[in-house]
């Protein structure tokens, strides 16, 4: 499997607390069968917090480093949260957000009790401005689980949805699984991510979710949210089934 949203990096936000605790959570997640994983510290969306790029990419490096030292079997990818914020729109008109790997993917996150309009205005000018957003977690916000279906309107204009493990397994409330359950009803998840922030809760293990997937969806929909759509997001390529 290959997850595109984890806090796996170590002291740079309220993920991994140590570089010991970012190798744990590797071990984990390559135990559990992830080859891949996507670094994503939160990066709070305005001018100011350019500079604290520079210190998480140091600790992706490091971690990059003792991977390779240890011999634990992930492929890191350079990523970020993006918190989403009216000033925002700026970063994304100078050409600076921080995207997934090499692509122009932006991972993107809001606060949960956001508007749908504000979101919906916020990612037509990341996407005006040459970016893909990937909407993280959408079944956590309340807008989102009110109306589950204006999430149609976000699919058609080319944004990627990602559920979270968390939620699809209802470790992240009632209201959140059911959101997620439903937008897989619905056809509108692209992928599943561990949104991991932990090696005790909040895990980056995807075994249990990938079960999940193959019992509750069938084993090829499994495949599409955790393997194959996750792998084409980080080569910069569209969804299964896009043109
Ligand atoms: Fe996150």
């Amino acid at each position: 499997m290959i997850d595109i949203h984890c806090h796996i990096l170590h002291g740079v936000d309220d993920g991994a607390s140590s570089l010991e605790e970012a190798l744990e959570m590797a071990r984990m997640a390559a135990f559990s069968g992830v080859t891949e994983i996507a670094a994503t510290p939160h990066f709070r969306g305005e001018r100011e917090f350019l500079e604290e790029r520079a210190l998480q990419e140091s600790r992706y490096q490091e971690l990059k480093e003792a991977l390779e030292r240890w011999k634990i079997p992930i492929r890191l990818h350079q990523g970020a949260e993006v918190l989403c914020l009216p000033q925002t729109v700026e970063l994304a008109e100078m050409g600076e957000l921080p995207t997934l790997g090499d692509t122009n993917y932006v991972l993107t996150e809001f606060y949960f009790d956001e508007s749908f309009d504000f979101m919906d205005e916020i990612l037509e000018q990341i996407a005006l401005n040459g970016y893909r957003p990937v909407v993280a977690h959408p079944e956590r916000y309340a807008s989102v689980q009110r109306e589950p279906r204006k999430l149609h309107r976000w699919a058609r204009e080319g944004y990627v949805l990602q559920l979270n493990k968390g939620s699809i397994l209802g470790a992240l409330g009632s209201r959140a699984e059911a959101a997620a359950h439903e937008l897989l009803a619905l056809g509108l998840a692209h992928l599943i991510a561990s949104d991991a922030h932990s090696s005790y809760t909040r895990t980056p293990h995807m075994s249990e979710v990938q079960r999940w997937a193959e019992d509750a969806c069938d084993p090829e929909c499994a495949e599409i949210l955790l393997r194959e759509n996750p792998k084409r997001l980080l080569q910069g390529r569209g969804m299964f089934g896009e043109s």
